[in-house]
């Protein structure tokens, strides 16, 4: 069965994860653990219980803004000029052997779904992401993220427009 759980460097092989892009796989090595301790972010893996120590896949969330001018004009016009608060998926990657079998969508669900979860006692708008390449600027467009206006790698997706808004 898999599994979301968050990053244990006691039980979870980060030097086995290889996602094909060396920054991400660097980050989860030496630097996710660190960062979480310190509060700069929180990282969830993708395990699945037959063998749990095996990263299949991670991402990272964090509190964010993003300056309102970077919105599409429709959504600009309905909030605030100053900042806009969001949540940040700095990192997601899927294990090399695990690509093209639906984990990513199931990790950028699982962040969206903590997202929600957060928002029931601190608001933010939109999910942000920073893509590391065309290939998943792609990737994140196929889930209807947004181009920022001045840097088409920061995408965003805002988080009411999945009729999943706060219920409780
Ligand atoms: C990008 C990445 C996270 C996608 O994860 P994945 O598990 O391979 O993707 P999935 O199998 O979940 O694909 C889900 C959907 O996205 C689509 N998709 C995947 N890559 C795509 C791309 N580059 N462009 C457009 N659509 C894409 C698939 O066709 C699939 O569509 P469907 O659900 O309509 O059938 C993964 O390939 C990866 O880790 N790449 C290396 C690291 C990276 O680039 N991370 C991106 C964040 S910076």
């Amino acid at each position: 069965m898999l599994e979301e759980q968050s990053l244990d460097p006691n039980h979870h092989d980060r030097q086995a994860f290889v996602s094909g892009v060396c920054e991400l796989d660097e980050y989860l090595r030496r630097f996710a653990v660190q960062q979480s301790k310190k509060g700069i972010t929180v990282v969830r893996v993708l395990v699945d219980t037959d063998a749990p120590d095996v990263i299949l896949g991670y991402y990272c969330l964090s509190a964010a803004q993003i300056d309102a001018v970077q919105l599409d004009d429709r959504t600009r016009q309905k909030l605030p000029r100053y900042p806009v608060p969001c949540f940040r998926m700095g990192r997601l990657a899927v294990h090399a052997a695990h690509q093209g079998r639906g984990l990513g969508r199931l990790l950028i669900g699982c962040a969206v779904e903590r997202c929600l979860e957060a928002r029931k006692h601190v608001a933010a708008y939109a999910l942000v992401v920073d893509a590391k390449g065309e290939k998943a600027r792609a990737f994140y467009e196929h889930y209807g993220f947004t181009p920022c206006r001045d840097n088409p790698m920061t995408l965003y997706l805002p988080l009411i427009w999945h009729g999943l808004e706060n219920k409780g």
